[in-house]
């Protein structure tokens, strides 16, 4: 079918974001907006103040005795199993029984009738305990013998040991990446309704309404089929409301279910950020081989995160950080190993990048290590290491890289940024500037799209067309304001050639579209923009058969064109045509489904093809650091990101300026801190510092590489934009040391921690100007 342009908002065209003005008018309706029934409940949860401890009962009277509490619910009130674990491993309780693995865990909840009386109630308890030591970062973790929280993974290819013991040069060193707060706008917040015999009906903001619901089920100890989530649209999920949703869910239904009210759980910010997981902090070692010219001859590495208590989806970010550990380069021997250790911090969770990001910024540590050696412009030898070329597109997990176009973003980004020249302005700035510095990097990004679990890589949507011709769009995926649900109602517009306000986005529920994998892995679109359009061409099949017949044309004489439907020689209006099919009584709605072709996985081995394309991108990025007090702005940043046949510029740009900041921040000013008792200090707000509007950069040239295409079938050829970019504010972090080498003439690489806070600037630029 060929795109007509007289239809409104159609693949590949600039939209809004369906919900846009709803947004910045406050009329979107998030979880907490919901008018409550009569007599709803508020939960509460308290929470242990010790890091480590041998839980031996907690006293609740006075939480009991409080005004307005109705009741506490602990471990014994879970009626089904008392586990919320994503992976099966059953190592992450709804409430503990015997054990205290963090501070901040959550003990107990109060349920009370208003969520202030809840919430003052909840400090009341009186926790009997005895402490345990604890182990709170990885390295902490491993010198304590801690085990694995989940099985580590080996990457390897080649053999390191001979590249080691021949190559001319050699270096070793070990870098500490923190984590992140997702600071989602919206917070955590799940809603339950009791209904007849074992049923519930939660309300929340979950990326994933399936596990929600299985988990809730599991914790009734009732079948999935009496259990339904809801989802219309998250203030942001960020991969923090991957799993993490679960806990509120299952308190919720419990509560619910115990005391046949409608209950509502919100915690405040402080207590969000410290009872749910963040993003994996990891100590990372590497030893690099490479020669003269600053060719890489053979990698090590070895990633250490902190997983905090329980598995949750540790295993697939480690997994994911070594996947990543290549970035653009091509590594001739390696070997990558993960080490997800168990800590007594809060559970670490998916978050942008999924541990990508992790490993990316170790490459480019690398990268970076290689080119102060050398005396070399990293870029160049970035450029000396690019996969491409004979025998060098094989990746550490032996997937070969088959639509590699780094080369060509690259240069035309070099080009367009005028890095060449704006770097040797910037040196000989630096010669003359006794304060400021300046510093400037040019990085690359290549990410892997797909679910590494290949069974995650299916979708479902469920399609009506309502007699006057009105369109109903439903499908498994979530809306966190990424635009999925425009994207979709998009490409279901083109299929149908109406417009696009024809189409009603639903909310996301489990029972119309079930087994959904959560919105992530960037794959939203991918699978779900295919599933929609599955079941419009099973529609669509109907109707042209139905034409056919009625009309007596040939099949390809039935055409869908700008709201209209031509049969042979009679132009006949979409809704009259619908009207049609529905008295001649033919079935208008479709279930469509998609599964990911080519992808398969052995984590055993180590080996596959775990992804089915690469997304690509590169930044260049501009700062000035003040070297009396470690200060620093990012003067410019130009991006150049592929996104295939961008189904929605705008949209897709939206999201790469977003990603961009949102790494950014997490290199530089967004630091968690734990004291040593365990407790996490930057908690609020007030203490974590994100990204302001002023801290964007001064100039910011934000491109898609319109050129490209998904050289696979994906969705009109277009590619995963959610995550990608988000690694693109490694730059930052780049130019950053860039500027802080130039204290030591570019001799000495600055190794630079993340995130580098002012704080730590300072501490580098003093380090290099003691010369060491
Ligand atoms: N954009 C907004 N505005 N809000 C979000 O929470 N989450 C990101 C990304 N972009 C997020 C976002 C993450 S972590 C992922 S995996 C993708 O969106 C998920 O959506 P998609 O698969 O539809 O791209
Ligand atoms: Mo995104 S971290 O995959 O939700």
């Amino acid at each position: 079918m060929k795109d007509n342009v007289s239809v409104q908002g159609t693949a590949h065209s600039d939209r809004i974001h369906d919900s846009a003005i709803k947004h910045v008018t406050g009329r979107a309706d998030y979880t907490d907006d919901i008018a409550l029934p009569a007599g709803a409940l508020h939960a509460y949860l308290g929470v242990s103040d010790v890091a480590h401890a041998t839980l031996k009962g907690i006293d609740l009277a006075a939480v009991r005795a409080a005004p307005g509490v109705v009741g506490v619910l602990t471990a014994e009130d879970v009626p089904g199993v008392n586990d919320i674990s994503p992976t099966g491993l059953n190592d992450e309780p709804v409430f503990p029984t015997d054990n205290i693995q963090f501070h901040g865990q959550p003990l107990f909840a109060v349920i009370a009738e208003t969520r202030d009386a809840a919430r003052r109630a909840a400090e009341l308890a009186k926790v009997d305990c005895d402490v345990l030591p604890h182990a709170l970062d990885p390295i902490a973790a491993q010198d304590a013998g801690c085990p694995y929280v989940t099985k580590p993974l080996k990457l390897e290819r080649g053999d390191i040991a001979p590249a080691f013991k021949t190559a001319p040069h050699r270096i070793k060193g070990r870098m500490n990446v923190g984590g992140q707060d997702h600071m989602y706008l919206e917070g955590h917040i799940a809603f339950a309704i009791p209904g007849e015999d074992d049923e519930v009906v939660v309300q929340c903001s979950t990326q994933h309404p399936s596990e929600a619901q299985h988990m809730v089920a599991h914790v009734l100890g009732v079948p999935s089929n009496a259990v339904v989530v809801n989802v219309r649209r998250m203030g942001g999920g960020f991969g923090g409301k991957e799993s993490q949703m679960n806990l509120f869910c299952a308190v919720a239904a419990i509560a619910a279910k115990k005391w046949n009210r409608a209950v509502k759980i919100r915690p405040d910010r402080d207590q969000d950020m410290t009872a749910t997981g963040k993003r994996h902090d990891f100590v990372i070692d590497y030893d690099v081989a490479f020669d003269d010219a600053g060719r890489i001859e053979a990698v090590d590495g070895s990633f250490a995160a902190r997983c905090g208590f329980s598995a949750d989806l540790s295993g697939p970010v480690t997994d994911r950080a070594l996947f990543h550990a290549d970035n653009a380069y091509f590594y001739p021997n390696v070997r990558l190993t993960s080490h997800p250790m168990k800590t007594n911090t809060v559970s670490n969770t998916a978050f942008r990048g999924f541990g990508g990001p992790q490993g990316v910024i170790a490459a480019e540590r690398i990268i970076e290590e290689i080119a102060y050696a050398t005396g070399q412009d990293p870029l160049d030898v970035r450029k000396a290491n690019f996969y491409g070329g004979e025998g060098r597109d094989l990746t550490p997990y032996h997937q070969t890289v088959e639509d590699n176009i780094l080369d060509r973003l690259v240069s035309e980004l070099e080009d367009s940024a005028d890095y060449r020249k704006r770097r040797q302005d910037i040196i000989a700035f630096n010669a003359n500037s006794p304060v400021l510095k300046k510093g400037i990097a040019l990085t690359p990004v290549k990410f892997g799209i797909s679910f590494t679990a290949t069974w995650y890589n299916q979708a479902g949507a469920l399609v009506h067309v309502y007699n006057d011709g009105s369109i109903h769009l439903n499908h498994g995926g979530t809306e966190m304001g990424q635009g999925l649900n425009t994207k979709v109602a998009q490409i279901v517009a083109e299929a149908f050639q109406v417009d696009i306000d024809r189409i009603k986005i639903t909310k996301t529920t489990t029972e119309k579209v079930p087994n959904t994998s959560a919105t992530a892995a960037s794959s939203g679109t991918d699978l779900n923009g295919m599933a929609a359009l599955d079941a419009v061409k099973q529609i669509q099949a109907r109707l042209v058969d139905f034409a056919v017949k009625k009309w007596e044309v040939a099949p390809e004489e039935v055409l869908f064109r700008a709201n209209e439907v031509h049969v042979g020689a009679e132009t006949i209006p979409f809704d009259t045509f619908i009207k049609q099919a529905y008295l001649a009584r033919i079935q208008l709605s479709a279930a469509g489904f998609y599964k990911t072709p080519k992808i398969h996985w052995d984590r055993d081995k180590g080996q596959g093809r775990p992804f089915y394309y690469y997304s690509y991108g590169a930044a260049c990025s501009e700062v000035t650091i003040d070297t009396l007090t470690g200060e620093y702005r990012v003067e410019r940043t130009d991006l150049l990101h592929d996104v295939g046949r961008s189904l929605n510029p705008a949209l897709d740009k939206g999201q790469v300026e977003g990603a961009f900041v949102q790494g950014m921040g997490w290199l530089t000013t967004e630091e968690l801190w734990w004291d040593d008792a365990g407790r996490l200090r930057t908690h609020a707000p007030s203490t974590y510092k994100i990204p302001l509007a002023s801290d964007r950069p001064r100039v910011f040239n934000v491109n898609l590489a319109d050129w490209s295409e998904n050289r696979e079938l994906t969705i009109k050829r277009s590619k995963a934009v959610g995550e990608p970019p988000f690694m693109l504010g490694i730059s930052v972090f780049e130019a950053l040391s860039m500027a802080v080498a130039s204290l030591a003439d570019y001799k000495t690489c600055p190794r630079l921690d993340a995130p580098a806070t002012p704080e730590r600037v300072l501490m580098a630029v003093n380090r290099l100007r003691d010369g060491g």
